[in-house]
């Protein structure tokens, strides 16, 4: 649950409470996680709200995430954002998840430049999207299964460990030999991405090896964390330069949770530099989901007035 306060384009505060119960049960539990922002939605937005330093009657619109989401979880935060707008008498501004994530490169500075290309890579999404302005983006390449996100928490979960895996694996990557096991990259047609073969092969490699060493996945474990990370990463860095090399595009950036992952991080700016990309990687805060991201959409579509009537329900499938 997050919710952020922007005063013309300026950040002013950022709040995000992490639910923590669904490491428990090692992966979301949409029930859970709509129960938790309902309980903890008003502490967050008037924790915002104080922090800012503003009062709610000074708001001059409230942003909302109408998808793509889980049904339950979207549901709390429009019904909440659309009761604030009516009884403060106030625009309603409905934002795409995903577009946020692309945006949040718009925070703070140095900002991109246009045309600009980012990959998105979260939990849910591996996208490469192509932007003319703030809001002017098509999605040129997705993946046609598994998310980025969701190949590092899969692997997480078959080498036993915790939910969210994406940032242990990153860790423990950190200390193994990239090189030591060798997975097959994902290479669809054009910009797009498959990361379900991955899993399988995965899967089946642990078995075989389980076989012959019970205790193969302890001996080994930061090396099979960095052989997969620097599968998942050369995969999505293939991907990107392509789309760049055709796009003709030098500003680049990477976003989402996985973006987070120092090892992409660090690999994608040795990329950008031998290809003579502007490189942009959001802070860590902006990285993961927050409000933040939420709220710059909202500013460039408070400015061109795009608002939404008050009758709007949430979209869990949003496309865009
Ligand atoms: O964008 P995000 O916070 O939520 C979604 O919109 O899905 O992304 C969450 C995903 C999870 O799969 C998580 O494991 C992954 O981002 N993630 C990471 C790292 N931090 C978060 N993956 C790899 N390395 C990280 N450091
Ligand atoms: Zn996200």
């Amino acid at each position: 649950t997050s919710a952020a306060v922007m005063v013309d384009g300026i950040l002013k505060s950022n709040i995000i409470s992490t639910q923590l119960i669904h490491t428990e049960w090692g992966g979301v539990v949409p029930e859970l996680a709509s129960r938790a922002h309902q309980k903890s939605i008003i502490p967050v937005v008037t924790e915002a709200l104080q922090k800012a330093n503003i009062n709610k009657n000074e708001l001059n619109a409230i942003a909302f995430t109408r998808g793509p989401g889980l049904l339950g979880a979207l549901l709390i935060g429009t019904s909440f954002a659309k009761s604030m707008a009516l009884s403060l008498n106030i625009p309603l501004i409905e934002v795409n998840h995903m577009q946020a994530h692309v945006l949040a490169h718009f925070i703070e500075d140095p900002k991109p430049s246009f045309p600009f290309l980012c990959l998105t890579v979260s939990g849910g999404h591996t996208q490469l999207v192509l932007c003319d302005s703030p809001l002017e983006m098509l999605v040129i390449g997705e993946t046609i299964d598994d998310a980025a996100g969701e190949a590092f928490d899969k692997t997480a979960k078959m080498l036993g460990l915790k939910y969210p895996g994406g940032p242990i694996i990153d860790a423990l990557a950190a200390k193994g030999n990239p090189q030591a096991f060798v997975f097959p990259k994902s290479n669809m047609p054009a910009y797009n991405f498959s990361f379900s073969g991955l899993k399988t092969n995965i899967l089946y490699f642990i078995q075989k090896q389980q076989k012959l060493n019970p205790a193969f996945v302890e001996e080994n474990l930061n090396d099979i964390c960095a052989s997969v990370q620097y599968t998942i990463i050369e995969s999505l860095l293939m991907k990107l330069k392509k789309a760049a090399t055709d796009y003709k595009v030098k500003q680049i950036g990477i976003a989402g949770g996985v973006s987070a992952n120092k090892g992409l991080r660090s690999s994608f700016e040795s990329l950008g530099k031998q290809l003579n990309w502007e490189t942009y990687i959001p802070s860590f805060e902006y990285c993961t989901d927050n409000a933040a991201m939420i709220a710059i959409v909202a500013h460039y579509k408070y400015e061109a007035k795009d608002f939404v009537d008050y009758n709007v329900v949430p979209s869990p499938r949003a496309t865009w």
